[in-house]
């Protein structure tokens, strides 16, 4: 894919989505900007923006890595393999998807090519820090009572890099984001496991890890 030209406003300076955040705040503004967003080079070879999507004031926000493949087609967020099992997880804990907020801590596509696919890339840490002016502005404006962390770029960026979701899933952590923050591990860990029992228990969990947000709704 050839990299589009440089866009209106960007120059060597340009290293953050702060550059791009609109005056007025609010979702449908924010969503907008970052439309136009080049605060990091992942926007060249990637389709579009995927930003957050959800309730206004939804009570719950879930927070991915990144899109992917199918996400970046459909401009948005969980609707390919991790989004179905997403969906499967959150029916079981009782909790509407369309009651919650869902988005990402990067918000467009990085990946590599191999063959005619394009594999998933991880963000690397310059790029998770360049898009978190998009994640706060989703944050400050929905201000959930429950935030769920899937996997660990998602809980190291919100929670501090040594957390460590293996240890410490499921529970509450102290933090000023929401009244209850919690982290699990992404959906697309269950994906990669080859044994379908092990799939079925590492299922329970992540059901488990999600339902612990249910009294924290109900407060909220
Ligand atoms: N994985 C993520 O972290 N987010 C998505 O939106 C899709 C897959
Ligand atoms: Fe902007 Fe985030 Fe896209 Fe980088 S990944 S261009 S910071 S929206």
């Amino acid at each position: 894919m050839s990299p589009r030209s440089a866009a209106p406003g960007e120059t060597a300076k340009t290293v953050s989505a702060r550059d791009f955040l609109p005056p007025r705040r609010s979702l449908k503004a924010a969503r907008e900007a970052a439309a136009a967003c080049r605060g990091c080079p992942l926007w060249r070879n990637a389709t579009q923006t995927v930003f957050g999507e959800g309730p206004r004031r939804a009570r719950l926000m879930l927070i991915g890595e990144m899109p992917g493949d199918r996400e970046d087609l459909a401009g948005k967020p969980f609707v390919g393999p991790a989004g179905r099992l997403l969906d499967e997880a959150l029916r079981a804990a009782g909790i509407e998807r369309d009651d919650a907020y869902v988005t990402n801590v990067v918000k467009h596509f990085k990946w590599e090519p191999r063959g005619k696919r394009r594999l998933h890339k991880k963000p690397g840490a310059a790029e998770v820090a360049a898009c978190r002016p998009w994640l706060d502005v989703e944050i400050e404006l929905v201000q959930p009572s429950a935030i769920v962390c899937l996997g660990a770029t998602a809980a190291r960026s919100l929670l501090g890099p040594r957390f460590l979701v293996s240890k410490q899933r499921g529970r509450p952590v102290a933090s000023d984001l929401a009244p209850y923050v919690t982290a699990t591990v992404h959906p697309s860990s269950l994906l990669r496991l080859p044994d379908s029992e092990d799939r079925r228990e590492a299922m329970t969990r992540f059901v488990a890890d999600l339902g612990t947000v249910g009294p924290a709704l109900e407060r909220g």
